[in-house]
């Protein structure tokens, strides 16, 4: 190809290869365990793949509406109803996509002009800068508080502005495996309430919360809920992240915007696996979930005690901070490296959530996978 200095122009010019796939390169390179990427390495449901398969040879297999297919949002205003006590209409309100990241990329890009500004807390799940940057926007960064990832208000009061128009929240949050409580509810809610800010809540993680606590969706909060989109993730809930479902759902006005760039992102989503979603979602099985995962937290904690890593249970989320501070000096990014090549686990740095790195020896695991996996992978971290 001739040399035109113009032709290619990056709109992402810092963004690589993301963090997940190289640790997942390198851990396959280096058959190691990968607790890297935030995916289970059990199986979904029997029941339920065995109901897209159905749907497929009934003959489900062409474009779903737009919006998604109707019972399915349904099954959804249901949902919301009875854990939330918040209505929505699943004709306006509700619209099923092709995974969160697509729903969070949706919003933003219906929603972000050039020149406006958007408060990203850090760390920060990697999907949502460059979706900013592509719609023109500039984010700006609060970075929460160490070690106990506890948003700071004073700091995010400091930089809203009029040129404010969009917060982005997280919880459960990803990487550090904490949840917002009531009271940062609440302290969002007054920091936007008369102003014009719109808000993108991403709750994939809903019902991944431990030790009793209770999910505290934007939708419990009417005044929030009123500017909110809230993105979840059907691969989150029935360990299918390789099927890419999700939905959003936001106030009509809202969600009419949204699906103006929706239908040009993606116009629907996959058909068999909607029908599929709607029947399955009656047994609520979901409900188990909080319970299974903690499980899976003590079982693998159980297994580092003892280890040289340093830790805080996860609260919520399948993920696990692991403090190295006491093996070494090195770089969060080097000991994952190391980690990764001589002692055979895959785990992702905390500083790559950061837009500027910020190394307090932590790196992120996670636990979504079979006991076996589990065990193979602490009985290798206690070597470390
Ligand atoms: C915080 C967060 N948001 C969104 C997503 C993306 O969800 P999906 O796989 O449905 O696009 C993930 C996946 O890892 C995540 O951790």
């Amino acid at each position: 190809m001739p040399f035109y200095p113009n032709l290619i122009k990056s709109k992402l010019p810092k963004a690589g290869t993301t963090i997940f796939t190289v640790m997942s390169a390198l851990a396959s390179e280096q058959k190691a365990i990968n607790l890297s990427q935030g995916f289970p390495n059990f199986e979904a449901s029997e029941e339920l793949i065995s109901l897209v398969y159905q749907y497929m040879k009934k003959g489900f297999n062409q474009y779903a509406p737009m919006q998604g297919i109707l019972p399915l949002r349904e099954r959804i205003a249901e949902k919301t109803e009875s854990l939330y006590g918040a209505q929505y209409n699943p004709d306006t309100e509700i619209t099923i996509t092709s995974g969160g990241t697509q729903a969070i990329y949706t919003a933003i890009t219906a929603m972000v002009r050039e020149g406006d500004e958007v408060v990203v807390l850090e760390p920060a799940y990697d999907s949502y800068v460059p979706a900013i940057e592509l719609a023109g926007g500039v984010p700006v960064y609060v970075a929460l508080k160490f070690p106990d990832y506890t948003i700071d208000w004073n700091a995010v009061k400091k930089v809203i502005s009029q040129r404010t128009k969009m917060i982005l929240i997280n919880t459960p949050h990803n990487p550090s495996g904490t949840v917002w409580t009531q009271k940062d509810m609440q302290e969002l809610e007054k920091i936007t309430s008369h102003s014009e800010i719109t808000i993108v809540s991403d709750e994939v993680y809903e019902h991944i919360l431990f030790d009793g606590l209770r999910h505290e969706s934007v939708m419990r909060y009417p005044k929030l809920a009123e500017r909110s989109f809230v993105v979840f993730s059907f691969g989150k809930t029935y360990h299918t992240t390789g099927w890419k479902m999700g939905y959003c759902l936001a106030p009509e006005k809202l969600m009419m915007e949204f699906r103006r760039v929706h239908q040009f992102v993606v116009f629907s989503s996959n058909t068999p696996i909607q029908y599929a979603l709607a029947d399955f979602m009656e047994n609520k099985n979901y409900l188990e979930l909080p319970q299974f995962y903690q499980e899976k937290r003590d079982y693998f904690l159980r297994l580092l005690a003892g280890s040289k890593f340093k830790f805080k249970p996860a609260t919520g989320s399948y993920f696990q901070l692991l403090d190295y501070s006491a093996i070494t000096r090195e770089k969060d990014t080097d000991f994952a490296v190391r980690l990764t090549k001589q002692f055979k686990v895959a785990s992702i740095p905390i500083s790559s959530f950061y837009h500027e790195p910020i190394d307090n020896k932590l790196l992120r695991f996670c636990f979504a996978k079979t006991n076996e996996t589990l065990e193979m992978a602490a009985e290798r971290l206690q070597k470390v």
